[in-house]
């Protein structure tokens, strides 16, 4: 059975330091960078995982899980470290950064260089998957991270990362349909998305989509024996997936309070395991 319980926790306190930064001088402080395709977040803790700040910013500096715009990440990095520096009166440097499950040897020097570019030191690098389960603590299950650009699928036996899947259907989709079907640009759909007033007259339209990612879950854990479902990533806000991916494959489904704030306190975590 997944718990969630302390995991939320966690991201509400995250939430809260999101608006109001904590002092921390004199602290060991650990960052997570998350470059995703729809935003980069930075996600701080301290060294005992308590969060202290964070930043987040919308961005096009990945495609697919590879940094296009190098000087633009380096650039949005190195401004929400200083913002954050200067809210929390101390430094930052000690840094974890995570890629996409496949594209280690393609694109994890790249993200890395990214963040030491903008004045971390990278201390560490790891799989997304295995970042998000950190913080979800999931024994045996899948976990489902929707983003903006792809649905990564892990499926975890006793803890560990097992298998991973990543496919080309994520939030983008969800906005280029509704974009379509309001005969709207891509970027008001994007903000209508956005608006958990209109999840309820949204949903019926992105279904299709919804639906392609079921497919994509069903073919990732045919074989493994998965009972239950954990989804995270941004597109995991629409309200009422849970619900209708639960329904549709029959598997136990949740998800944590915000599921799009898991990877990166994942990554922050891992850096404070990985110094004991
Ligand atoms: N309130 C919301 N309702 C529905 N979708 C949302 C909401 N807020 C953000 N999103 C969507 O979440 C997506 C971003 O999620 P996330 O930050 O997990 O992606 P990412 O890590 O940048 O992308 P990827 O993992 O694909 O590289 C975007 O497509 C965005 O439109
Ligand atoms: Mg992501």
């Amino acid at each position: 059975m997944i718990r969630l319980e302390e995991s939320n926790r966690l991201i509400e306190k995250f939430e809260e330091v999101l608006k109001t930064p904590l002092q921390a001088k004199g602290k060991t402080l650990y960052t997570g960078i998350d470059l995703g395709t729809a935003y980069i977040v930075l996600a701080v803790l301290d060294e005992k995982g308590e969060p202290v700040c964070g930043a987040y910013q919308p961005a096009d500096v990945v495609k697919d899980g590879m940094v296009v715009d190098y000087m633009g990440a380096v650039k949005i990095v190195r401004k929400l470290k200083a913002d954050l520096e200067e809210k929390i009166g101390q430094e930052l440097y000690l840094a974890g950064v995570a890629i996409p499950p496949g594209t280690e040897n393609i694109d994890g020097g790249v993200v890395k260089n990214v963040a030491e570019a903008a004045g971390f030191e990278v201390v560490q690098v790891l799989d997304e998957p295995t970042a998000a389960n950190k913080v979800l603590k999931v024994q045996d299950g899948a976990v489902v991270d929707i983003g903006g650009g792809t649905t990564g699928i892990s499926v975890i036996k006793n803890g560990e990362v097992v298998k991973v899947m990543d496919e080309a259907s994520g939030g983008r989709h969800f906005s280029l349909v509704i974009a379509g079907a309001h005969k709207i640009p891509i970027e008001e759909a994007e903000k209508m998305k956005q608006d958990f007033n209109l999840h309820k007259e949204i949903f019926p339209l992105v279904q299709p989509v919804v639906k392609k990612i079921i497919s994509i879950i069903e073919k990732a854990v045919e074989g493994y024996d998965v009972d239950e479902l954990v989804l995270v990533g941004g597109t995991a806000l629409l309200t009422g997936i849970e619900g209708f991916v639960e329904k549709e494959t029959g598997l136990k489904t949740s998800k944590p309070s915000n599921p799009m704030f898991v990877t990166p306190l994942g990554i922050a975590e891992a850096l404070i395991e990985g110094e004991k």
